[in-house]
């Protein structure tokens, strides 16, 4: 009995291992995992399993899954009183840091993870509406995940935004088609398609705004 249930200890500790991916691409689900150094080192904070996976790919001696509250314990207490201004965007929300430090520390802090600017983002349609600064015009997203990646962007109602959608485009002839939920629909310019998009609420295919 007891060389069963080692056995299947082992069988399932490698089909763990053999789970992780140390080359692809991880997808931007925030699902927060907390890990620490060997030897009482410091506390990391990864967006989901996967990032913590290829972390741990390449990282020797290897990570340890903790609990958040066991992980907070070690984050830094101060950072270097260097400026070179980074920002995160959490939740929507763009946040500015003097230094990548006081950055790294926000996260162990709170758990609140950036949102990945050069990773991929699900093809998943759930609109999101945004405004410019300074009542500039209305931006249509085809999910969080791509607005995030745009800075400085409020968000904002369907209606509000499309109260500001473009009325008039050039009268130019270049044309270009877009695949809305697998209809692909031709337009005289890229200003006639972001109308449509912002008039409709339609998201193109895997774009990154319109
Ligand atoms: C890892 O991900 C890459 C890129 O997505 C893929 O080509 C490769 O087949 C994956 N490897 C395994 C073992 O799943
Ligand atoms: C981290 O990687 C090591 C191999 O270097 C592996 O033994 C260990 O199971 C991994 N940790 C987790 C939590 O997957
Ligand atoms: C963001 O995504 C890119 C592409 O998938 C990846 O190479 C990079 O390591 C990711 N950055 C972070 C901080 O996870």
């Amino acid at each position: 009995m007891k060389s069963f249930l080692s056995v299947c200890v082992l069988l399932a500790l490698a089909l763990s291992q053999v789970k992780a991916n140390c080359s692809g691409d991880c997808p931007d689900t925030e699902e927060v995992v907390w890990a620490l150094s060997p030897g009482g080192g410091g506390c990391s904070v990864f967006r989901n399993k996967c990032y913590f996976d290829k972390a741990n790919c390449t990282r020797k001696p290897p990570l340890t899954i903790t609990t958040k509250e066991e992980c907070q314990k070690k984050c830094a207490d101060i950072c270097p009183a260097i400026y070179q201004p980074t920002f995160g965007i959490y939740k929507g929300q763009t946040r500015n840091f003097g230094n990548e430090c006081e950055k790294i520390v926000y996260t162990c802090r709170t758990g609140e993870i950036s949102a990945n600017c050069s990773g991929n983002c699900p093809d998943t349609e759930q609109v999101v509406w945004a405004l410019s600064p300074g009542g500039g015009g209305c931006s249509v997203f085809r999910n969080k995940c791509y607005f995030a990646k745009a800075n400085s962007l409020t968000i904002t109602t369907k209606e509000k935004c499309q109260s500001l959608c473009p009325e008039i485009c050039p009268l130019l002839y270049r044309p270009t088609t877009g695949n809305y939920r697998g209809q692909i629909r031709e337009f005289s310019n890229d200003c006639e398609k972001n109308v449509h998009s912002c008039r409709t609420g339609e998201s193109k295919c895997a774009s990154e705004s319109l």
